[in-house]
């Protein structure tokens, strides 16, 4: 059956871009997707410090711009932390939470990512939930049971309505930033198996974005399985010729299914 679902890509810039940089890529990257098919929809999660510099300089473009992080708290005494309704006041609309990188890196555990999921719903911004298995755990079998129970965790904690809010990023960790993407069978078996967890939760449209080295070459290919429904990009976000390239490919899918 055709699916009706938008197609949706996001760039993660992770810890890269200064000021000069960012304004040619943002100009860019808005000026290319105003030519994409409507219901492809674009954003790009930016480090904090230049959430400005996004508002400024796409506000009248239709690309989105978000956070990569928040804090799990609203205010208070978090030093160095950003809460979400902060990044709210840059009109973000997005937030990752949940990213590979911050739960190895910085010990995220599950449960924290779902109150940080909470704290995103709360604020009004749309959760970007990324899950992921390492190269171990898929070698062991484990990737349903490691990517079902971090996606578990968010979804015990949210009503059906705020369930049918948030977007989930499958991102397998052995292929971020290694060149080497899942292929478009494995990382939709993936998402058929995150589908069916999400229609158990009464939302079954929640867009599953793949992510993991994805590139212009890759792009078409595993936005036309079924249940992708379109990229988190980290490198190639960077590039804004790969990165519109990849928009593109979205918006060729999205006009044939
Ligand atoms: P990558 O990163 O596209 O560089 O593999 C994706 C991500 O970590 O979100």
């Amino acid at each position: 059956m055709p699916k009706q679902r938008a197609k949706v890509v996001v760039g993660n810039w992770k810890m890269h871009g200064r000021l000069a940089d960012n304004a040619v890529l943002l100009k860019a990257v808005a000026q290319g997707a105003a030519d994409l098919p409507e219901n492809v929809l674009v954003g790009v999660c930016v480090p904090f410090p230049y959430l400005a510099q996004a508002q400024a300089l796409l506000a009248d473009s239709r690309v989105v711009w978000g956070a990569q992080d928040v804090s799990a708290h609203t205010e208070g005494a978090y030093t160095g932390e950003v809460a979400a309704p902060m990044v709210v006041d840059y009109g973000a609309s997005l937030a990752i939470v949940g990213h590979s990188e911050r739960r190895n890196y910085h010990g995220e555990s599950v449960e924290l990512v779902a109150v940080k999921t909470q704290r995103v719903l709360e604020a009004g911004l749309t959760p970007i939930v990324c899950v992921g298995e390492t190269l171990e755990q898929r070698d062991a079998g484990e990737t349903s049971q490691v990517v079902g129970t971090q996606l578990d965790a968010v979804l015990a904690k949210l009503s059906p309505q705020e369930a049918v809010r948030i977007v989930v990023a499958y991102e397998p960790i052995w292929a971020i930033g290694t060149g080497e993407s899942a292929t478009s069978q494995q990382a939709q078996e993936v998402h058929a198996f995150l589908r069916g967890r999400l229609v158990a939760k009464g939302a079954p449209d929640v867009p599953l974005l793949y992510g993991g080295s994805v590139k212009p070459e890759n792009a078409e290919e595993l936005f036309r399985q079924p249940d992708i429904d379109g990229g988190l990009i980290g490198g190639a976000s960077l590039k804004y010729k790969d990165f519109l390239a990849i928009c593109e490919a979205a918006g060729a899918v999205s006009v044939t299914q």
